[in-house]
């Protein structure tokens, strides 16, 4: 299914696509360094107040909205005329990483209200390692829209 009115404005579309994922993967990338720098901190003291507002915000004002933005923009690229072939693999292939990067912001939610409330116990080499993976799934989802290899 494809809406011809939204081929008219696809250049609009892809560069706030664009602008949203940049918005996105900013505070996806940002988000689990600042658990990492956090975990160093006691509980109760000022710094680990301070990062909870850094976190709160990062979250709530960047992160939601852009993620909001990159769903509704993609979901209408989907359904532009003419650029998604879904008979071949490249887009489900996006899609499975756009989806496990929802996952990877939700468990980052889940880790900043364990932050919030003084009940973090995951050791600061889980998040060094957390790190990485909104950075894999990115590369997966760049390289599948723009070379679309199968
Ligand atoms: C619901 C989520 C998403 C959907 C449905 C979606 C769908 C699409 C579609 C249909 C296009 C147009 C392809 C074309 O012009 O031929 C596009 C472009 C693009 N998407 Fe997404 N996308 C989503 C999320 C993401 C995410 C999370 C990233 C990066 C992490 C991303 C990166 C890009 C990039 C870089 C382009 C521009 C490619 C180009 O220049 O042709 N998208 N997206």
């Amino acid at each position: 299914m494809t809406i011809p009115f939204l081929a008219w404005l696809y250049p609009w579309t892809k560069a706030l696509h664009i602008i949203a994922v940049i918005a996105w993967m900013a505070g996806l990338l940002y988000l689990p360094r600042l658990y990492v720098y956090h975990c160093e901190t006691a509980p109760g003291s000022e710094t680990s107040e301070r990062f909870k507002v850094m976190e709160r915000r990062l979250y709530k004002q960047i992160m939601l909205p852009a993620m909001m933005a990159t769903f509704v923009l993609g979901i209408m690229l989907a359904l532009t005329p003419g650029l998604v072939d879904w008979h071949h693999g490249w887009m489900h292939v996006k899609l499975l990483a756009v989806l496990l990067l929802a996952g990877f912001h939700g468990a980052a939610g889940r880790w900043r209200r364990d932050f919030l409330h003084d009940r973090n116990t995951k050791p600061q080499k889980f998040f060094r390692i957390a790190n990485e993976v909104p950075t894999l799934l990115m590369v997966v989802a760049v390289v599948m829209v723009v070379v679309q290899p199968f």
